[in-house]
């Protein structure tokens, strides 16, 4: 059997207009993918780790049938998504993080009701797989009121929730647990998790590096529309695990700094989050060789009109691997 997904060589470009439509301003042209290609085996969780604007969510919108793709093809279960695009429909179920269509004087349950008769569930059926859902996603408690009442958390279940009303063996989920209250993010974890024990197959975006290494069996990361690695997040991490990370936070930051540490002996790769732009506050990584000192490191630190607020030393994480390939951090400030 075919794997469950198959991407190949993906590309994918908008051309916009600053300004909008009525004002016809500058064009602007975003290569989104830049032919991403990748595979999903049955029963997998996988992963597409990457910073915002890396092109999750039109590899995921591409392969749910939701987005043509300029060139390059892709299977799911089999079928392909520009020629057998309702074939693909059927096997699949997408919770996109943007979307939130959904009644909001209706309650939970006739939501997930009006959308099961969407897709010819019969009554009975329907009703039980609702009562299921609910209690898989813990909002029985919740499922008799209004979606207008929901928190972002319980919406974001709700979302889940539908997107498995049919059973589809495939599932995509684009940042299941952004902006998620501690507990509700947990619960979708467990829920992910409960879901490939039923067997069913689960691509999962996600810029969160603890997430991917706790869910995904593999994980691709995604960097300015380009795959740039494959493997399990163990596999991931042994490609850093020889290697040091320290996280210095300065005072005085300004870009030219990452190119001059970049250029200390021994350093592999250094990427910054800006915690405030005016007083130049930055957390910066650096990943350098096992062997190497920090103590060059530093004294280049020093030397700078910079004031260093505090060194730590940190275990080689998914982040690490980004940083070490594309010189990026995986979450902005
Ligand atoms: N409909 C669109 N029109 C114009 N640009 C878009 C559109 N959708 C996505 N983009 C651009 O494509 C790039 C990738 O976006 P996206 O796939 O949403 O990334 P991610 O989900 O990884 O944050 C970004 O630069 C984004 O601004
Ligand atoms: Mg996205």
């Amino acid at each position: 059997m075919k794997d469950a997904i198959e991407a190949s060589n993906l590309a994918k470009t908008f051309v916009t207009r600053e300004g909008g439509l009525l004002f016809r301003g500058k064009k602007r042209v975003v290569e989104a993918l830049k032919g991403v290609s990748f595979e999903v085996r049955r029963g997998e969780v996988f992963g597409l780790l990457g910073p915002n604007g890396a092109g999750k969510t039109t590899t995921i919108k591409i392969l749910s049938t939701l987005l043509l793709p300029d060139a390059g093809d892709a299977w799911v279960n089999g079928y392909h998504v520009v020629k057998e695009a309702s074939k693909v429909r059927e096997a699949i179920g997408v919770s996109l993080y943007s979307d939130r269509g959904f009644y909001w004087k209706l309650s939970g349950r006739e939501n997930l009701l009006y959308f099961a008769r969407l897709y010819h569930l019969d009554e009975k059926t329907a009703k039980e797989r609702i009562k299921y859902l609910f209690e898989l996603l813990d909002l029985k408690a919740d499922a008799d009121r209004l979606v207008e009442e929901y928190s972002t958390g319980m919406k974001s279940k709700l979302n889940i929730a539908r997107a498995l009303l049919h059973d589809p063996p495939i599932l995509f989920l684009d940042e299941p647990t952004i902006g998620l209250d501690p507990n509700s993010a947990r619960k979708v974890r467990e829920t992910v998790l409960e879901l490939k024990k039923e067997g069913k197959t689960i691509l999962l975006t996600t810029h969160n590096m603890f997430e991917a290494d706790m869910l995904c069996d593999r994980v691709a990361v995604i960097s300015k529309g380009r795959i740039v690695d494959v493997g399990t997040p163990s596999e991931l991490k042994s490609k850093v695990a020889e290697h040091k990370v320290v996280e210095v936070t300065l005072l005085g930051f300004d870009d030219k700094v990452t190119g001059k540490l970049s250029g200390v002996q021994g350093v592999i790769g250094v990427a910054a989050r800006v915690r405030d732009p005016v007083a130049g506050v930055a957390e910066v990584k650096v990943v350098y060789d096992g062997d190497s000192s920090i103590r060059d490191i530093l004294t280049l630190l020093l030397n700078e009109s910079l004031k260093v607020l505090s060194v730590k030393n940190l275990e080689p994480t998914l982040e690490d691997v980004f940083v070490t390939l594309t010189g990026e951090r995986l979450e902005e400030s």
